[in-house]
């Protein structure tokens, strides 16, 4: 047998997480917890009365983000993310509750732990560049 020539390729997030399937179970335990607890209503008060478009948007952007397929870009173009949320006001209440309500669904989803501190310290780092109002 020979060793191998080329070094394996590095699993992406996306690969890790285990794919759309769970990257689709993440995004929608996100929405059903803005949907149902109360600490996050400042978020869902934001937000369309009907969370479906939001839900398929998060999931396509997602998959992209992580190193899968670049479901959002293919429809949609750059996403130009801190552009698109101008029309909202963002400040620290409401970056804190987008990323408290991202670590409950992270934890009630089991994201794997050689994931979960990587992705935490990069979801509060993008949530906190959406930040369009002082404090
Ligand atoms: C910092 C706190 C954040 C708040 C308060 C917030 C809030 C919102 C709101 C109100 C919308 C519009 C939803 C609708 O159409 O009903 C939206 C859209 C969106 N958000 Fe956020 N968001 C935040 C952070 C983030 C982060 C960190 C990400 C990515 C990981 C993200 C990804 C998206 C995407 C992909 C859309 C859809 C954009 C489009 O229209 O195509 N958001 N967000």
């Amino acid at each position: 047998m020979s060793e191998p020539t080329e070094q394996q390729e590095e699993e992406t997030p996306y690969q890790v997480l285990g794919g759309d399937a769970r990257v689709r179970e993440l995004v929608d335990r996100f929405y059903d917890l803005m949907e149902i607890e109360p600490k996050y209503d400042v978020l869902r008060k934001m937000h369309a009365p009907d969370l479906a478009d939001i839900r398929d948007k998060l999931y396509w952007y997602l998959c992209g983000w992580l190193g899968g397929p670049q479901l959002y870009v293919e429809r949609f173009g750059h996403p130009m993310l801190r552009a698109r949320h101008m029309p909202f006001s963002i400040g620290v209440a409401e970056r804190d509750a987008w990323i408290g309500c991202m670590v409950q669904a992270m934890d009630e989803t089991q994201v794997p732990d050689n994931l979960r501190e990587g992705l935490e310290r990069a979801f509060a780092q993008l949530a906190d560049w959406m930040r369009n109002r002082a404090e």
